[in-house]
């Protein structure tokens, strides 16, 4: 551990009656990063953050604050503070007298208070709203205002439990680009949690995903997305091909997989993949080219099965054998002339084919197109 770590979990763990919530997660969060953690519904988030807060204790291992272990701190004495989806405001009190309601629990006079709140106010970019009730505010001002009230106490680090899962879509972008700043501004710790794959995306330092309370990876954004670890995770994050192979050769460099009768190439994964094994082969939407005026290491003949126009991209499907593989055309590029029962030649480069063993299927979040 560095002196600039800020939060350390130390082989976490969480037992419910016989569930297990969190498993043996370990990490050294740094000062001033913006930490998130990801997963689908159920997969040990809160439960994760709840402990961090003190509102929880864990079943075993440790979390240090600053290198303190806190085992027996209670909550209210940690530096840190939670914002929940839910705001939580007090709906009788002004803006004022709930940005001034922690700073009073530490018996800080009001007139004293006042340019610490008129700061706080300032940075969420809420200046002159000190006398409305929450009631009179939109989601996004009263999530500003709860954001607010987290920063009086000058916290260590704040941990944001979904904060943004109450908006419409457009006000959170937008809300995500606020919160970022501050964050920037401030200098603080942020812990995050969402099931939102593109906030996490476009917010993050880093990124722990997590299943079923396991933590499957965890690193920049850039990682995540390009090098998974498992194929949870390619699964999880971004839109992903699913492809069955066969593992015919490999080196330390490249591999040599059958799919479909013909063969294509592969960087070597790092991953427990014996020769012969059966895999699952990964390659981006994005990264299928179709009808490619380059020539690619790996091409494969297939037919157009169905074109649907998503506005700046075109996704289409080809049928390769039994396989199915999307492409995501950008639609400034997409050959028009194309129709479904066209014969074409899709493929991508070698670099970007990711191979885990077939086992690992099961782990596969598909999503519909509807749905992404
Ligand atoms: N107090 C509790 N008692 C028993 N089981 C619990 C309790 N709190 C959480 N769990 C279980 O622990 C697991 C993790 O729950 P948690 O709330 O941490 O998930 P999450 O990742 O925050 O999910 P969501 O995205 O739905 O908020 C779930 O299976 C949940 O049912
Ligand atoms: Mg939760």
């Amino acid at each position: 551990m560095t002196t600039n770590c800020a939060i350390a979990l130390q082989n976490l763990r969480k037992e419910f009656d016989g569930v297990i919530a969190v498993d043996n997660f370990t990490v050294d969060i740094e000062k001033g990063e913006f930490f998130s953690l990801l997963g689908p519904s159920g997969c040990g988030k809160t439960t994760t953050l709840r402990m961090i807060a003190g509102l929880e204790a864990p079943s075993a291992g440790q979390i240090l604050l600053e290198g303190k272990d806190v085992s027996d701190t209670p909550a209210y004495k940690r530096q840190v503070n939670t914002v929940f989806q839910d705001y939580a405001l007090f709906p009788h009190m002004t803006v004022k007298k709930n940005i001034y309601f922690p700073l009073k629990m530490r018996k800080i006079p009001l007139a004293s208070a006042e340019p610490e709140i008129a700061r706080v106010l300032r940075l969420v970019n809420m200046e002159g709203f000190d006398n409305r009730l929450p009631q009179q505010l939109s989601g996004g001002q009263r999530q500003r205002i709860a954001l607010a009230r987290s920063l009086v106490n000058k916290p260590a680090a704040l941990l944001l439990d979904e904060p943004l899962g109450a908006l419409d879509f457009k006000l959170r972008v937008a809300m995500q680009k606020v919160l970022k700043d501050i964050q920037r501004d401030v200098g603080i710790t942020f812990i995050y949690v969402t099931h939102d794959q593109s906030e996490a995306m476009t917010m993050s330092d880093r990124i722990a995903v997590m299943k079923d309370g396991i933590v499957h990876q965890i690193g920049s954004p850039n990682d995540i997305y390009n090098r998974p670890e498992t194929a949870f995770v390619a699964s999880f994050i971004g839109d992903m091909n699913f492809i069955y192979g066969q593992l015919i050769s490999m080196n330390q460099a490249e591999s040599t997989i059958a799919v479909e009768g013909q063969q294509i190439k592969a960087r070597t994964p790092k991953s427990n993949v014996q020769k012969h094994e059966n895999v699952l082969i990964c390659v981006r939407t994005e990264r299928v080219q179709v009808n490619s005026h380059q020539s690619l290491e790996n091409a494969l003949q297939a037919k157009l099965t169905r074109i649907v126009f998503r506005g700046t991209d075109y996704e289409a499907t080809c049928q390769v054998g039994e396989s199915e593989i999307r492409a995501v055309v950008a639609a400034v590029t997409w050959d028009h002339a194309l129709n479904v029962g066209d014969r074409v030649e899709i493929g991508w480069s070698a670099q970007d084919v990711i191979v885990f063993p077939r086992q690992e299927e099961e782990q596969i979040i598909q999503y519909s197109v509807e749905a992404v």
